[in-house]
């Protein structure tokens, strides 16, 4: 084995170097990557050179690829691969109140990707292209580390709760509207709020920005507890915050942490990172 895997944060997340996706990952090395990734579930490959079509080629090692919906930030063209970026096609800077970049200003707010759909996603892959001297960090937060904090009596309370998650939530909340492909593909859904993970048993707070709504409690209670989970996962103690380097490939358990992008001078620098993102294998409730 030739890997090596450090470890990021006292609860999660780790660098894993020996890897190069450029020049084959054998199987023995993606076994023991993805070991690493139901262990710790941020993972960080430095120094990978990567275009679209390696990254997804990579990606599709774990599983099929989602489709990007259609919305404006991605020139409402469903494709594999999402960028988050302020670059317009001739190299210029996108202003920051452009409806683009407040489309994609959702990416600050902490969700885990895909919640909004009756599959949610496995896993995200973001790897670094462009990068701002400074800002435009990466923060994850640790769903396992949150869960096992919890008193017993709010284990036990949300052992078998469902929330309801709606992409409309965090439109909503960076002052935007569903467009018509949007409102007719992507209706509210069911998630369990406790999931387990099918290697290790580890259970995990699955919320985020998404959900709104507990079934079987009022629109009001549940809104308030939802908040009240988010404060807890989202406290310092439980969340590690990436700062990227040139080439850094990050994959992340989106069903064992949340994750938000960071701000950055959109006046001043570019910042260009290319997603791809693998479906989950089934429904959560
Ligand atoms: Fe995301």
């Amino acid at each position: 084995m030739t890997i090596k895997v450090t470890k990021l944060h006292s609860h999660f997340a780790a660098r894993v170097e020996g890897i190069d996706i450029a020049t084959g990952v054998s199987d023995d090395d993606f076994n023991a990557l993805r070991t690493a990734f139901e262990e710790y579930s941020v993972i960080v490959l430095p120094s990978q050179d990567l275009d679209d079509e390696r990254q997804m080629e990579f990606s599709r090692r774990y599983g099929p690829l989602e489709m990007m919906a259609p919305h404006l930030a991605n020139d409402s063209n469903p494709q594999h691969i999402s960028r988050m970026h302020n670059e317009e096609p001739d190299g210029s800077l996108i202003p920051p109140d452009d409806d683009r970049m407040i489309y994609q200003s959702a990416n600050m707010i902490w969700h885990t990707d895909s919640s909004f759909k009756p599959v949610p996603s496995l896993c995200s892959m973001l790897h670094a292209r462009i990068l701002p001297p400074e800002g435009g960090e990466t923060e994850f937060a640790c769903l396992r580390a949150a869960y096992d904090a919890l008193d017993q009596g709010m284990k036990d309370f949300l052992d078998d709760k469902i929330a309801i998650h709606a992409f409309a939530n965090t439109r909503r909340m960076v002052g935007g509207k569903l467009n018509d492909w949007q409102k007719k593909n992507l209706p509210p859904v069911r998630q369990a709020i406790i999931r387990s993970n099918p290697v290790n048993g580890r259970k995990a707070l699955y919320t985020g920005g998404h959900a709104g709504e507990i079934e079987g409690m009022s629109k009001e209670d549940g809104a308030a507890l939802l908040k009240e989970l988010m404060g807890h996962i989202t406290q310092d103690e439980f969340v590690y915050a990436h700062k990227w380097n040139d080439g850094d490939l990050t994959i992340w358990d989106n069903r064992a942490v949340l994750h938000r992008g960071r701000p950055w001078d959109g006046t001043k620098y570019k910042r260009i990172l290319h997603r791809t993102t693998v479906a989950g294998d089934g429904p959560t409730a």
